[in-house]
């Protein structure tokens, strides 16, 4: 597939390390440009792009970026990309340590959906619960008793069993988490948030978490 990475953070250059090697001709972008991306496009094949480019004939992007940069991305991010794009979204909101204060998600507007509004685009959530290093130590394949899972929230059914497959094929198993309504169950400090576990107790992590944001994760 033709998949595009916005952010070549932790999240973003280890997905773009896995998807390469399984075969995917991956676009990567920074906030500081292509040329800044030379050492990653070097060690993985994939191109080195600007965030506005990202997405052009992309199947599937990704935005992968700190919270607080996600208003600052360009507009029209999308427009170019293949018709039903799937966006994954990764982003968890972090207010003491890194995002400040966003009121509507203090208010209860699940992180997802304020991405969403901002980026003009259906989003995916998934991986957000992820240990980045997990991504390259941890696949296994599908059956193995010991393979993880993740939950994948979002309301566009096709795009997510686009995403579901797309995870699978990176080697841990999905559990549907529902529509963005419901992915307040896998933000921060959820039981399911950093879960290293399958398929049931992932299912039981996303039935047990509480709406109520903790101490932690408020500005
Ligand atoms: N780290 C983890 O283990 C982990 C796990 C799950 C989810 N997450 C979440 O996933 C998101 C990304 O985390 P991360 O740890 O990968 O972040 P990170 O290591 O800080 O990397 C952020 C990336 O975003 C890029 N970026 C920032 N503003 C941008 C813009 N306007 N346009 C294009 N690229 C931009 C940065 O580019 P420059 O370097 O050029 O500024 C950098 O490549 C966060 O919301 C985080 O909470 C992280």
């Amino acid at each position: 597939m033709k998949i595009g990475i916005i952010g070549a953070g932790n999240i973003g250059g280890n997905l773009t390390r896995r998807l390469t090697a399984l075969g995917h001709d991956v676009s990567v972008a920074n906030s500081r440009g292509p040329q800044t991306l030379t050492e990653l496009a070097a060690e993985t094949g994939a191109t080195p792009v600007t965030a506005a480019e990202a997405a052009r004939g992309a199947e599937v992007v990704v935005v992968t970026v700190p919270l607080k940069a996600v208003p600052g991305l360009p507009s029209g991010l999308f427009d170019g990309a293949a018709e039903g794009v799937a966006v994954i979204d990764t982003g968890n909101y972090y207010p003491k340590e890194r995002d400040g204060r966003i009121a509507a998600i203090e208010d209860g507007l699940p992180e997802s959906r304020w991405t969403e509004q901002h980026i003009g685009h259906p989003v995916i959530k998934v991986f957000n619960g992820t240990y980045a290093q997990d991504l390259l130590d941890k696949p296994l394949p599908a059956g193995h008793p010991d393979r993880l899972a993740v939950p994948v929230a979002g309301d566009d059914e096709a795009a997510k069993e686009i995403v579901r497959r797309l995870v699978d094929e990176l080697g841990f198993d999905t559990v549907d988490a529902g529509g963005i309504d419901d992915s307040w169950r896998q933000q921060p400090a959820t039981p399911v948030y950093g879960l290293r576990a399958g398929t049931d107790e992932v299912t039981k992590a996303l039935a047990e978490a509480s709406r109520e944001r903790s101490e932690a994760f408020r500005a």
